[in-house]
């Protein structure tokens, strides 16, 4: 899952990438008027975890009174959903609530609360930090939002980040919010039980739980019913879903999760992220295989291509071990299965020669692109206790600004491949540059734009590609 909106994310894609990426952008809600007595505005920040949950959220207010807005001066009451990975995500949001207050000052009924990873590391000392919050909510504590508000409208201020071991918010139905109804997220899990020495997940969203998997066929099926055509199956790590009944007579692993969501209808595109390369097996690629509705497209991050920074970040895998899964995706899925990673620049003691091990495992896998970060401190973390943050700033840009060279040059000559062929794209929405020409995604998830001909949001269109950059593919619609 990737988060965003801080300065140290690089991005090498176009906006249009980037918003069709599972999570790529700040989200903020839209306008819902349903004659409610109070409005709802939230901005969410970081992974497709927290735009996902924002839409739990959305939902629980609802029934609470609630509507949704898009203009910050109209709500009563303002959420921040929130993301710690780097500390700059975390700045970015310190920053909002400086232009946030600004809008309580015209409004000082406006109630400001922060949900999200933040909320869940900082916990009631943000409430001292930052006076104009008003309420701080964990990520798994959602459902006690209506007694906290009832807090907040007798003039407390309220917290509870509580973290859960059963949590899923299975049985509640999202509110699209951002959605083209096209295409939506479904969360089957929730926390992480790795411990990635560099990351903060673990802490603010608590142990790995899997959702029931029945839940998330109907959730997918009333999607199919409203006429969306893509949804991707959301978790840190969805190779590790693992769902049992409660009589023990029924149990759900990830390859079966996809293939019941596949099965639902040829016409509903099938996309899921994140894949860890420690977990992702043999079983799922041979189920990526035998559907032609599951998107052949892996988010498989490596963060680092030397073996012994791998095992200084607990990534419990080695250069040679993700090689072999690499070469399993070609060798079931072919070489056109489109493959992403996240990189992580200047890690604790990363020398040259190692930094030079992540640029040719890049130039082994030939990444379509991937999401590139520096190394950055996060308090509590294995890394923060054992080891020294101790790459300097400089040399952490400059391996940084190398291994997205590498990556420009990677995703040219595989979107160059793509030229002369033709690909089935979902349209998404119009290019951003013209309303005369049609955005979307092909199985790859790579953005295609095209002349819209009488083509529309949500068909599937075939597209003869006659040209690329790093970011795009443009073409043709073919009838
Ligand atoms: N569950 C996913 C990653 C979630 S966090 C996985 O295991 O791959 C998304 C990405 O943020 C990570 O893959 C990593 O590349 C980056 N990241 C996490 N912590 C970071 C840190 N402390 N500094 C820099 N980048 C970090
Ligand atoms: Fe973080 Fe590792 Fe879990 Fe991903 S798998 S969320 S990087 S701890
Ligand atoms: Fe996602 Fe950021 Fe939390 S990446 S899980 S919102 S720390």
């Amino acid at each position: 899952m990737n988060p965003i909106l801080d300065l140290d994310f690089i991005d090498n894609r176009t906006p249009e990438q980037a918003t069709a990426a599972p999570s790529c952008d700040t989200q903020v809600t839209k306008d819902n008027n349903t004659g409610r007595a109070r409005k709802l505005y939230i901005e969410s920040y970081g992974c497709a975890m927290n735009f996902s949950d924002s839409e739990i959220v959305s939902s629980i207010m609802f029934e609470q009174g609630f509507d949704t807005t898009s203009d910050i001066a109209q709500a009563d009451l303002v959420f921040l959903n929130t993301c710690s990975i780097r500390e700059k995500a975390e700045q970015t949001v310190r920053n909002r609530l400086g232009q946030i207050n600004h809008y309580k000052k015209k409004k000082p009924a406006m109630m400001v609360g922060i949900l999200g990873c933040m909320a869940e590391r900082l916990k009631k000392s943000l409430l001292e930090e930052e006076k104009i919050v008003d309420l701080v909510v964990g990520p798994d504590a959602y459902r006690d939002l209506p007694n906290l508000i009832s807090e907040v409208d007798g003039g407390q201020k309220a917290v509870n980040v509580l973290l859960s071991r059963e949590e899923t918010y299975a049985d509640i139905n999202p509110i699209r919010l951002n959605s083209n109804g096209v295409s939506a997220f479904i969360s089957i899990m929730r926390g992480c039980d790795n411990m990635c020495s560099f990351c903060v997940v673990p802490f603010t969203r608590g142990r790995e739980r899997s959702r029931d998997a029945h839940s998330i066929v109907r959730e997918a099926q009333a999607l199919v019913d409203q006429g969306y055509k893509e949804v991707t199956l959301l978790g840190q790590n969805v190779d590790s879903y693992k769902w049992a009944s409660e009589d023990g007579t029924e149990s759900v692993n990830f390859a079966q999760l996809l293939e019941m969501v596949a099965l639902l209808s040829p016409d509903l595109r099938v996309r899921f992220s994140t894949s860890h390369p420690k977990d992702i097996t043999d079983e799922v690629l041979y189920t990526m295989k035998k559907y032609d509705n599951i998107c052949k497209y892996i988010h498989l991050p490596a963060q680092s291509g030397n073996s012994r920074v791998l095992e200084l970040m607990n990534r419990t895998y080695d250069r040679e071990w993700y090689i072999n899964r690499v070469d399993a995706i070609r060798a079931i899925l072919g070489e056109d299965c489109g493959i992403s990673s996240d990189m992580i620049a200047g890690f604790c003691t990363e020398t040259e020669e190692e930094h030079q091990d992540t640029l040719s495992l890049m130039d082994y896998v030939q990444y379509d692109y991937s999401y590139m970060f520096f190394y950055s401190e996060r308090p509590g973390t294995l890394a923060a206790r054992k080891l020294e943050d101790d790459i300097p700033l400089e040399v952490k840009k400059r391996r940084l600004d190398e291994i997205i060279n590498k990556q420009r040059e990677t995703s040219l000559a595989r979107n160059k491949r793509d030229v002369g062929k033709m690909h089935k794209v979902l349209v998404e929405n119009f290019s951003k540059k013209s309303k005369d020409q049609l955005s979307g995604r092909n199985d790859q998830n790579k953005v295609v734009i095209f002349d819209k001909k009488h083509y529309k949001k949500g068909d599937y269109v075939n597209v003869l590609v006659h040209d690329c950059s790093v970011g795009t593919l443009f073409g043709e619609a073919i009838d």
